[in-house]
């Protein structure tokens, strides 16, 4: 058997950089936090996707053994690990698409509002890098509170001249996976036959799964309403409890923040009719972010798409989503006007 030699082992990792750097079709994603729960999962997943030509992951722990380990994957994708803050322009510069699942997650009895205090700074330092190396990528913000990192993020961005409304996404996919989920179980359904739209935010009575849009069209008793609105809103908590200290949703979440960026990638070469849902920078409400179906495309979130007719229940529920959310985009604003 033959060994490489390191001269041997390195000369082809500089084959497979130029590679990459030689025009191979797919574009350059970075996932920021990529050694925590969601991150190795979705370090994963990503570097299973063919429309992912260079794969960059960064963390301030563990990305040396993650990126060993995903790197020996036999698929196109050029992986390269960055290890703290020192390392973090070189990671970010020339990607087309950022994925940020870095800070702390939830335990039981938190809400995701107390994550605010770490995960703000954080996002803060992330967005202030990405401004410098990358400012034309699209964001994909998954870290909480969505409802306050995403207009953190934005504050950033504008105070840096680089603010591209369309190229900055809050990741609620997870309420979406979610609500397929439940829906399908009720209706006795492949999820994957099911679309339900979920608007608002992305935390308890922010997140506004709209039943009255279900596709294909069906009608739901009060009681299956309230359940499923319920397990719906609920759904990340039910996580938090069953883990019992040991974190909050990395696999289903890496599951959904995999088919989103997937989606983001699809609308950046072009592809008709990407549609799903995200928290944006939005007219469709008086708030200055909301969540709701937008169509991706290669500026990003190229349209964002009306709430369409609501029933009443959902226009209760859309009043008392506007109200806490309203607050969120505030505490994240002031986190970077003060
Ligand atoms: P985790 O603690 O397992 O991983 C977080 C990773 O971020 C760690 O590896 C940590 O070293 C890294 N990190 C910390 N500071 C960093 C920095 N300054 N730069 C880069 N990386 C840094 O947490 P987990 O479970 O992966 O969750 C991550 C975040 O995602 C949490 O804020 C959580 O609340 C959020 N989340 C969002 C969901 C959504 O639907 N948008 C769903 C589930 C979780």
């Amino acid at each position: 058997q033959k060994f490489q030699s390191m001269e041997e082992s390195s000369s082809l990792v500089e084959r497979a950089n130029c590679r990459a750097k030689g025009g191979a079709p797919g574009f350059k994603v970075a996932i920021l936090g990529a050694a925590g729960g969601i991150g190795q999962s979705l370090s994963l997943l990503m570097k299973m996707n063919p429309l992912v030509s260079v794969l960059h992951l960064y963390d301030v722990v563990n990305t040396p053994g993650v990126t060993a380990d995903v790197s020996h994957m036999d698929t196109s994708a050029v992986v390269r690990g960055f290890l703290g803050a020192k390392e973090l322009e070189n990671a970010l510069t020339g990607m087309d698409l950022v994925i940020i699942p870095a800070g702390v997650p939830r335990k039981p009895g938190m809400t995701r509002d107390d994550l605010f205090k770490i995960n703000a700074g954080i996002v803060k330092t992330l967005s202030e890098g990405i401004a410098k190396c990358c400012p034309n990528a699209v964001v994909n913000l998954i870290s909480n509170p969505v409802n306050s990192t995403v207009p953190i993020a934005a504050e950033v961005f504008k105070k840096a001249g680089t603010y591209d409304p369309k190229k900055l996404l809050g990741v609620t996919m997870l309420d979406v996976v979610r609500a397929k989920t439940f829906v399908a179980e009720v209706l006795g359904l492949d999820p994957r036959e099911v679309d339900v739209p979920v608007v608002g935010g992305h935390a308890g009575v922010t997140i506004l799964p709209l039943l009255s849009q279900v596709k294909p069209a069906c009608s739901f008793t009060p009681e299956e309403i309230e359940y499923l609105t319920k397990r719906i809103q609920d759904g990340g908590t039910e996580v938090v409890q069953a883990k019992a200290g040991a974190g909050s949703a990395t696999l289903s979440m890496a599951f959904a923040a995999a088919k989103f960026a997937d989606a983001c990638l699809r609308g950046l070469r072009g592809d008709a009719n990407i549609v799903e849902c995200a928290f944006v920078d939005s007219q469709v409400t008086e708030l200055p972010f909301f969540a709701s179906k937008v169509r991706i495309g290669r500026n990003g979130a190229e349209e964002v798409y009306q709430l369409g007719p609501l029933n009443e229940y959902e226009r209760v529920g859309l009043d008392k989503a506007k109200k806490e959310l309203a607050d969120s985009i505030q505490k994240g604003v002031s986190f970077i006007r003060k």
